[in-house]
């Protein structure tokens, strides 16, 4: 029987240290503040945004909040963008996705300033993180490696199998597991024999947003499951992983909700305050 990944926990501990580095940024006199944008009416973008202001409140760190109507158009949205670049008082930008169809998501992500992309969604942050060098780390990737190192697992050396190729998740999360020097290989849709490739994984990261796509015999016995997805069934929440059964093959096992969830929130707010941070260094 494997262990639970207790990701509120390992976030409420993440998040000590966060308030500190808050703490210190207010003392010289300024209050890391973040913007977080919602277009439309989407109700998991909309319970998102409100968890990552709940918490930021909690922190010490300001939110500023534009919600704004479905229709409206690109150029009023990079306006805004714009408009928040070029606040002094505004450290980090988050335009929560996905954006209505009308809105190409790469063009707002292109307008984000690099220094204030707390999401590290923008191209200068994405391949900061593909060539080595300091940057932005999209949160998500970033708490799963924590929630792997708080497992006690050393990653150095284990086959890690990443499912999924989003520039959100499944490709940051390979080259983060890539730096910390795992063998990583990328699955997706399109791979055939997914288990052969699983079944190999001393670290499985899902992101797809399949239910049930990962069961039991597909999980190397001992190994370390993360699993990204949140999918609504039958009312409740999902992840990829089946997880009753993998609890009995893995050593440790993010559940939803619970798992990845709450670490994100906690590597937006850490983003935040090191974009905070790097205005008064
Ligand atoms: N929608 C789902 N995940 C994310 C995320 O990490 N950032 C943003 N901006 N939107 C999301």
């Amino acid at each position: 029987m494997g262990k639970i990944i207790d990701g509120r926990a390992a976030a409420a501990e993440v998040c000590i240290e966060i308030k500190a580095r808050v703490q210190a940024v207010c003392d010289k006199g300024v209050q890391p503040c973040l913007a977080v944008v919602l277009v439309g009416d989407n109700p998991a973008s909309k319970a998102y945004v409100g968890m990552k202001e709940k918490k930021a409140a909690e922190l010490g760190i300001k939110t500023v909040g534009h919600k704004l109507p479905a229709e409206t158009t690109e150029e009023d949205l990079i306006a805004l963008v714009k408009q928040m670049n070029d606040d002094p008082s505004i450290h980090g930008i988050l335009v929560q996705l996905p954006l209505p169809k009308h809105i190409s998501e790469d063009n707002v992500l292109l307008n984000i300033s690099a220094a204030k992309d707390v999401d590290g969604l923008h191209p200068e942050n994405a391949g900061m993180l593909l060539t080595g060098r300091e940057g932005f780390i999209p949160c998500t990737p970033k708490g799963c490696v924590k929630l792997v190192e708080s497992t006690g697992t050393e990653i150095s050396g284990k086959n890690c199998v990443v499912i999924g190729r989003s520039n959100i998740v499944g490709k940051p999360a390979a080259l983060l597991m890539l730096a910390k020097n795992a063998t990583v290989t990328m699955c997706h849709s399109r791979t055939k024999n997914l288990a052969e490739y699983t079944r190999n994984a001393d670290i499985l990261i899902s992101a797809v947003g399949v239910p049930n796509l990962v069961t039991a015999d597909m999980i190397k016995p001992g190994a370390v499951v993360i699993d990204v997805a949140q999918c609504r069934v039958d009312g409740a929440w999902r992840g990829d992983v089946d997880f009753e059964s993998a609890l009995e093959v893995a050593s440790h096992i993010t559940p939803v909700p619970g798992g990845v969830g709450p670490m994100t929130i906690a590597m937006l707010m850490e983003n935040t305050v090191e974009a905070a941070e790097k205005t008064l260094a």
